[in-house]
């Protein structure tokens, strides 16, 4: 068990990549907060109920990342519930996919919210409370190969992505005198509800493959066993690095 009694918060924790962080968590003894977003696919009861799969002591709590007062108000929540943070996996992430020419400034600013400002403010709360405690801790981005590559009708992601891993950079200097540790995970194409209609278009789902060196999309479960290792005392020497789970995605440059 490598985080046993660690507290870790994993945001946008209800499906995908969060759901198989918290899951793995909880297999390696941490107590699991499973952040999830209010109005979204699982409500209080089914994520009270689904929660005790995590572990024995995770928690489920509703909160908009891309809300400030939603944040405090969980951590508030985790505070009270375990007095402390040791692991926050900024995971919570949306995509839309439109034209540069013909996206709207709230579509844009939803996909900022969520996912960079989000990550901002989650980090910088438990950052925050972590230096309060005085002994180090662990902050981990789910970025996305696209925090380098590009990706048409996708700016605002892209955007989103490079800016967290600027974030990340800056933020690895900042917090070392306080043994915060910070890194990124660029996932490549992993097999969640995000890639759904390109996993149940067969034409879609060949292209994708053809561009993976691996031949195949990626589970939640891999990213999840490095996200392990980063939450880990094996990593605390590990700081300001981005881990790309991509099966060679990133490496695929071909110009002909
Ligand atoms: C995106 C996916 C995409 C993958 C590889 C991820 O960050 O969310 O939509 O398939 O990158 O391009």
């Amino acid at each position: 068990m490598r985080l046993k009694d660690k507290v870790a918060l994993v945001t946008g924790a209800s499906s995908g990549i969060g759901k198989a962080i918290a899951t793995r968590f909880a297999a390696e003894g941490a107590h699991v907060v499973v952040n999830y977003r209010p109005g979204g696919k699982i409500d209080t009861d089914a994520a009270q109920a689904e929660v005790a799969a995590f572990g024995p002591r995770a928690l489920a709590v509703a909160a908009d990342v891309s809300k400030r007062d939603d944040v405090q108000r969980m951590m508030d929540q985790v505070i009270s519930e375990f007095g402390r943070i040791d692991i926050a996996i900024n995971n919570a992430g949306i995509e839309i996919k439109k034209p540069f020419l013909e996206v709207g400034d709230d579509e844009w600013n939803r996909v900022i919210g969520v996912n960079l400002f989000g990550s901002y403010v989650v980090s910088q709360i438990c950052a925050r409370q972590m230096v309060k405690q005085g002994d180090g801790g662990k902050l981990i981005f789910i970025s996305s190969v696209h925090e380098d590559i590009p990706f048409p009708d996708y700016t605002a992601y892209c955007a989103s992505k490079g800016g967290v891993r600027m974030m990340m950079r800056n933020l690895s200097i900042e917090l070392a005198p306080y043994r915060i540790n910070v890194n990124n995970i660029a996932p490549g194409a992993i097999a969640t509800p995000i890639n759904q209609a390109v996993l149940d278009d067969p034409t879609a789902s060949k292209n994708a493959i053809g561009e993976i060196p691996w031949g195949r999309f990626g589970r939640p479960e891999e990213v999840a066993a490095v996200a392990a290792f980063l939450a880990s005392e094996d990593a605390d020497y590990v700081t300001g690095s981005t881990y790309y789970v991509d099966g060679g995605l990133t490496q695929q440059v071909t110009l002909y």
